[in-house]
């Protein structure tokens, strides 16, 4: 751990007021809205397991609109700045915008992005801007219609998806990002048609190592394409060069394309892992805080919220969980001794 800014504000000015066992604040709220989603990512939900008898939560235990906003105001209390509404897939919460307009008012938060699968984004995307949302990032495997298909588990088809970016870019809901799981042999002939059709539009694409989140995806080492080779496979048709993180603790590393057309990332976690400057909580539909995207268990907020907890022991409780935060997940996969105890991603959202 390298990582030692206690005390200090980051680039953006912004205090920290909480840290953990390796000193780093807590900064971002990832909040998942719903545990339910339209499409069956085999990586994420395998239909198999997903099917239509599956118990979802049912609509009393996931977090009210005015359960997650309390919350909201506590974490920004403690130094939580920036927002990243998730799902499962969030815009299948009826009502969407009116919880954006609410975090909007939240004192101390500067930031409020969502990320969604994009098939509901064009019916939305007006709406949630004039709720206040700032900027979406849209989950895209591929250009290639089976491919799509087959990374989606067979639900939607990236014409919609298209159509939901698209309308993003209309409403504002800029700067747009669009994130792609490269799996080995499966999608990652396709890297450079996605490269091909944003480059130049200002729109950012991240390609994402694929991961060993959760239990059922049965990942292989080898089917996570590390970046540097994404990298070469790029550049070798747009020369890319190496860019400045936009912020401390950015997951993505950026590259520009050399004649101006824009840039591309790579999220790295399994070849570079970037533990050492996590400031991420995650908190389920249910009320879970999570403080890891690899955890085995979370703590139940929702059991104080809904035992009418004041401010102050909701503010101890997360400021404990976060001042014993030990975890480093991918760091310890590196070195083949990470815990096997994980929650699913689609409960508390990538
Ligand atoms: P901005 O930089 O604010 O745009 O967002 P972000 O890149 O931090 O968030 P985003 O949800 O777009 O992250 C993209 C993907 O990176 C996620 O879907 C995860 O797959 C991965 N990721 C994000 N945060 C973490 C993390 O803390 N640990 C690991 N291992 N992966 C992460
Ligand atoms: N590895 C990497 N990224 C994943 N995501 C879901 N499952 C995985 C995985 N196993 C990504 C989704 C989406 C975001 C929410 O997390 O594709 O972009
Ligand atoms: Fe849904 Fe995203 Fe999981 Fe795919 S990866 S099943 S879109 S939550
Ligand atoms: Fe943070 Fe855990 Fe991801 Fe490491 S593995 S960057 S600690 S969420």
């Amino acid at each position: 751990m390298t990582d030692k800014i206690l005390g200090f504000p980051d680039s953006a000015g912004h205090k920290a007021k909480l840290h953990d066992t390796f000193a780093r604040p807590l900064r971002d709220l990832r909040i998942s809205v719903m545990d339910r989603c339209n499409f069956r990512c085999p990586y994420c939900m395998p239909e198999d397991k997903y099917h239509k008898d599956f118990q979802f939560l049912n609509s009393d235990e996931r977090l009210s609109f005015r359960e997650i906003v309390r919350l909201a105001e506590v974490f920004a209390g403690l130094g939580v700045h920036k927002l990243r509404i998730t799902g499962g897939e969030p815009l299948l919460r009826a009502n969407l915008p009116d919880l954006v307009a609410e975090l909007r008012s939240v004192e101390g938060i500067d930031d409020i992005a969502l990320t969604t699968n994009g098939i509901l984004l064009a019916q939305h995307a007006a709406a949630l801007k004039a709720a206040g949302l700032d900027r979406v990032t849209v989950s895209l495997d591929s250009l290639d219609p089976d491919v799509f298909t087959q990374m989606s588990g067979g639900r939607g088809s990236h014409e919609r998806v298209l159509e939901g970016i698209h309308e993003a870019g209309l409403s504002g809901l800029a700067p747009i990002k669009v994130n792609a799981v490269v799996k080995r042999d499966i999608n990652d002939h396709t890297v450079l048609g996605m490269v091909e059709k944003f480059r130049g539009t200002g729109i950012i694409v991240r390609f994402i190592e694929y991961m060993d989140v959760g239990t059922i995806n049965h990942w292989q080492r080898y089917e996570a394409v590390p970046a540097r080779e994404l990298v070469e496979k790029i550049g070798k048709q747009w020369p890319i060069v190496p860019a400045e993180r936009n912020y401390h603790g950015e997951v993505a590393s950026r590259y520009v394309f050399e004649d101006g057309q824009g840039e591309v990332g790579f999220i790295n976690s399994v070849t570079e892992p970037f533990c050492g400057s996590c400031t991420r909580a995650r908190l389920s539909s249910d009320g879970n805080l999570f403080t890891c995207l690899f955890a085995g268990q979370g703590t139940d907020l929702r059991v104080l919220l809904r035992a009418e907890a004041s401010d102050e022991e909701l503010l101890d409780t997360i400021s404990a969980v976060w001042n014993k935060r030990v975890d480093r997940y991918s760091e310890l996969r590196a070195r083949d001794a990470a815990p096997a105890d994980k929650v699913e991603m689609y409960y508390i959202g990538g």
